[in-house]
């Protein structure tokens, strides 16, 4: 692959944009020399504005979503994007979230090109759990275990019920529920079945992988071998 190409495929820009700050000498070896679209050396060795390339691809990394922020540029107002560089947002593969969150839902979002592990990781077939803590504008009444946990819910206007969710009571209007699969606005929906309504949404845990306590609300960063490991199991 030429160096535009891949500078290109990784987002720093367009291919006439990335050919402008080849000109420009933005795009240098690790000694700093200027490199030229004829150069091509190691990945590790190539930096752009002084900085080391993002990795080629497969590439996955975990970010904790603030509230207020939407998953997909589709919809109006402030999207995800706008919190992290945006070369992730014009890779080539795309880099998509694995298992959008409401505007309103805080938590572990993972953002992925890797068309694999996003299967793997979405789809019900798999039953990658995936563990929220829910805070409620009522108290829990005692039955909402067993309605989430029988496997026969079923939302309002869908046909199927829902899998079995297990649900961890950690106070009087707090909870944990984990759930093996995705549907639309799910949790908020189990809850107002249940005759409650959700405040707060913040997911925890997809898999084995909790969301680090030292991962700020709007930081993101490249998991590590053994994170995916995790993901992978
Ligand atoms: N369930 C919801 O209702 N919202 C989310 O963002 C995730 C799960």
């Amino acid at each position: 692959m030429k160096l535009v190409k891949l500078l290109a495929n990784l987002g720093y820009g367009s291919r006439s944009q990335v050919e402008r700050f080849l000109r420009q000498g933005a795009v240098t070896d690790a000694d700093g020399k200027v490199l030229g679209s004829r150069d091509f050396p190691p990945h590790a060795a190539i930096r752009f504005k002084g900085e080391p390339l993002d990795a080629p691809g497969p590439l996955t990394l975990m970010f904790h979503k603030p509230a207020g922020y939407t998953c997909s540029t589709d919809d109006p107002g402030d999207t995800i994007y706008d919190l992290l560089p945006a070369r992730f947002a014009l890779r080539n593969p795309l880099m998509s979230p694995v298992g959008r969150l409401d505007k309103d839902t805080t938590g572990l979002l993972l953002m992925t090109d890797d068309g694999q592990l996003l299967h793997r990781l979405i789809s019900p077939k798999h039953h990658v759990p995936k563990t929220y803590q829910v805070t409620l504008d009522r108290p829990l009444e005692g039955h909402e275990g067993e309605l989430f946990g029988g496997g026969t819910l079923v939302l309002r206007g869908e046909e199927k019920p829902l899998l079995p969710a297990k649900l961890e009571v950690l106070g009087g209007q707090e909870a944990r529920l984990t759930i093996e699969e995705g549907r639309y606005h799910q949790i908020r929906r189990m809850f107002a079945a249940a005759g409650n309504h959700v405040v707060a949404l913040k997911r925890v845990a997809i898999g084995a992988l909790a969301l680090p306590g030292d991962l700020e609300e709007g930081e993101w960063r490249v998991l590590a071998e053994k994170e995916l490991g995790k993901l992978r199991s």
